[in-house]
């Protein structure tokens, strides 16, 4: 892109760098590149697509759970619910042996109060930081989620157990210690932008962009990387591996968007974002269906989502009745990513 087209204030341009190299953008340059903020979001593509009614199926990872497996996904298998503080006590009896496994509120966001275990030490719970926890530590933290410390709109909560992914072998080389995931972010079934989310060792075996994750661009044609963002500012390599993030190819690329457009059509939400690990053994799992996704992955992809949402808006008013195929093979076509120029 032109630097001329996009660069708006004097500050900027004395800079010198090339567009994609400079993060920060004014008001009219966002305009320009088809950034979508959070009121335009909230406003043009929540309200209108997202009925009330719907956020409680997904919401509730419980239930989103429940849901996909109706509707033939793999999920982490669920290993308990704590549901009382009685059960606090007793995480263990949950667990039946497994020495790994996740602890999350059934109603967070953001990856507050996601607890990663990957093994033990003695009595204690190691994280993927090698930090370690004591069996007291860990009943305060379940007594924190279900008091709802970490859930939306702060009411009490249950805490969910499950099977801790163990990632492809591929992706584990591309995440400190944790296993990346992938975000699909669905306008009317249509997948318009995904990202690879790789934890770091800030981000503790979260994969949340807010907890310190980078965040890598995923080309929707053919699954490969293409850019990537730490705390907003574009990286090539990962901060703690030194590993090269661009140009990677995502395992099972088709089934993990037959998955997303099935999480669509299960839901029936018109924007969401869905979430999904690949697991070593067990392919891609659904983790979560998000009904506000973050705006992020359009600086991941270096692309705003004006310019995705727009199109897919069109197609669906000519094609309201197109089937799965039909809109994987439009974001296919239509979505291919285009590297920058200078
Ligand atoms: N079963 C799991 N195995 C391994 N990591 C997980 C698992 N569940 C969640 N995580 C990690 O924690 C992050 C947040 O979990 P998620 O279920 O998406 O909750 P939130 O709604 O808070 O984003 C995920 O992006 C992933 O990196
Ligand atoms: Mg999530």
């Amino acid at each position: 892109m032109p630097e001329a087209s996009v660069i708006a204030d004097e500050k900027t341009v004395n800079f010198g760098h090339r567009w994609w190299h400079r993060w920060f953008r004014t008001p009219g340059e966002l305009h320009e590149l088809g950034v979508v903020g959070i009121n335009m979001r909230n406003a043009r593509f929540l309200l209108p697509n997202n009925p009330r009614r719907l956020y409680e199926l997904v919401d509730n990872k419980l239930r989103t759970k429940a849901l996909a497996e109706e509707h033939g996904m793999n999920v982490a298998e669920t290993y308990g619910v704590v549901r009382n503080p009685h059960d606090a006590n007793r995480v263990e009896k949950f667990l039946g042996g497994n020495e790994s496994f996740v602890i999350k509120p059934t109603r967070g966001s953001g990856g507050k109060g996601v607890l990663v275990i990957d093994g033990k030490n003695g009595a204690n719970f190691v994280k993927p930081s090698g930090t370690e926890l004591t069996p007291g530590d860990l009943r305060n933290h379940v007594t924190n989620i279900l008091a709802g410390l970490f859930s939306l709109g702060g009411k009490r909560d249950y805490a969910l157990i499950e099977y801790r992914v163990l990632p492809a072998a591929l992706l584990t080389a591309l995440s400190f210690q944790g296993a990346p995931d992938i975000r699909v972010v669905m306008l009317h079934g249509y997948p318009v932008m995904a990202m690879l989310r790789a934890s770091t060792k800030e981000s503790d075996g979260r994969s949340n962009l807010h907890q310190g994750a980078i965040g890598i661009g995923i080309d929707i044609a053919t699954g490969v990387t293409v850019r990537a963002i730490h705390h907003g500012k574009p990286v090539t390599k990962h901060p703690d591996l030194g590993i090269n993030l661009i140009g990677v190819q995502i395992p099972e690329w088709d089934t993990i968007l037959r998955m997303s457009v099935t999480c669509q059509e299960m839901t029936g939400l018109g924007y969401l974002g869905v979430d999904i690990m690949i697991d070593e053994t067990k392919g891609p799992l659904m983790i979560e269906v998000n009904a506000r996704p973050g705006l992020a992955i359009q600086m991941a992809n270096g692309i705003g989502l004006m310019k995705r949402l727009e199109p897919v808006v069109e197609e669906h008013r000519r094609h309201p009745t197109a089937d799965l195929a039909a809109k994987i093979a439009f974001s296919k076509k239509h979505f291919r990513a285009k590297l920058p120029t200078a």
